[in-house]
């Protein structure tokens, strides 16, 4: 019998698409972490901007951090014309404000149901569960601490378990659509986990760490594919760069 062939969302950043034999399997979760200005957000928009320009697919960027406007200049930054994709519908972009995050799955549901994205970014997932756990104790039904601490009981309600729990639930609600999916997560310098909650990224189908390191005058940009299911993939340190046209491998 045949191998069931793994369909492939690429990139569209050549050489990142090769060390992934191709790109990410389709509707996989990807964890991008990374410090702070690494470009997780950079590489998340140009995976959008390429999905459309490239490859016609329909792109969902989630943000509760930038603004709309932010994001927009950042792309401008990069001479990306979002605007258009946005007016071909091709691009949206949402955000969501956290200080009011209850209801999260549902609306990311409504989203993904009338906009029918084949790629989604939700950035940062590091917002997003930290704002869940506080407000958790609301009235949210989903989400409910207290609901949560009932079905782990007795075990110790650590926030990892909590973590755990709404990272399992946000991942059943996008794995329903099959949506090739980025999460960034922020990643200090000497963390010794790959996500900032410590358990996403053995939730999630994939890992890319985004690191710099700044000897004297200069900075080394390099990536690493920590993990990705479904695929053979080329370990070690990628460098990487910011070019006027976004992110390159080199
Ligand atoms: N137009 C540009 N040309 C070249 N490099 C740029 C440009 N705009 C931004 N950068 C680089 O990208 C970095 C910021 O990238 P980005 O915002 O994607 O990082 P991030 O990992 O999302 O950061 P954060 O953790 O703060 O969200 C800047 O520090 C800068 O080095
Ligand atoms: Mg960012």
């Amino acid at each position: 019998m045949p191998l069931e062939e793994i369909i492939r969302t690429k990139t569209g950043i050549q050489n990142l698409d090769k060390a992934l034999n191709g790109g990410f399997p389709q509707g996989n979760i990807v964890l991008v972490s990374g410090g702070a200005g690494t470009g997780k957000s950079t590489f998340c928009l140009q995976y959008l901007l390429n999905g459309a320009t490239l490859f016609g697919e329909k792109g969902l960027y989630v943000s509760t951090e930038q603004n709309k406007a932010e994001l927009m200049k950042q792309a401008r930054g990069f001479n990306w014309n979002l605007t258009d994709l946005e007016q071909k519908n091709l691009i949206k972009i949402v955000f969501f404000d956290i200080t009011g995050a209850d209801g999260f799955p549902e609306r990311l549901n409504t989203l993904i149901q009338e906009f029918k994205p084949k790629r989604l970014i939700i950035d940062s997932l590091t917002t997003l569960t930290d704002s869940l756990i506080v407000s958790g104790i609301g009235n949210d039904k989903e989400f409910s601490l207290v609901q949560i601490a009932e079905t782990v009981n007795p075990i110790p309600r650590t926030e990892q378990i909590v973590t755990k729990n709404i990272l399992y639930r946000l991942f059943k609600e996008i794995k329903k659509f099959g949506v090739t999916t980025l999460l960034t997560s922020e990643l200090p310098e000497d963390q010794r986990t790959l996500s900032a909650d410590g358990v996403s990224e053995f939730v999630a189908d994939g890992v890319i760490v985004f690191k710099s390191l700044t000897v004297g005058d200069s900075t080394a940009r390099n990536l690493e594919i920590k993990k990705m299911r479904y695929t053979q993939v080329d370990g070690g340190l990628k460098a990487y760069d910011f070019t006027k046209d976004g992110i390159i491998l080199l």
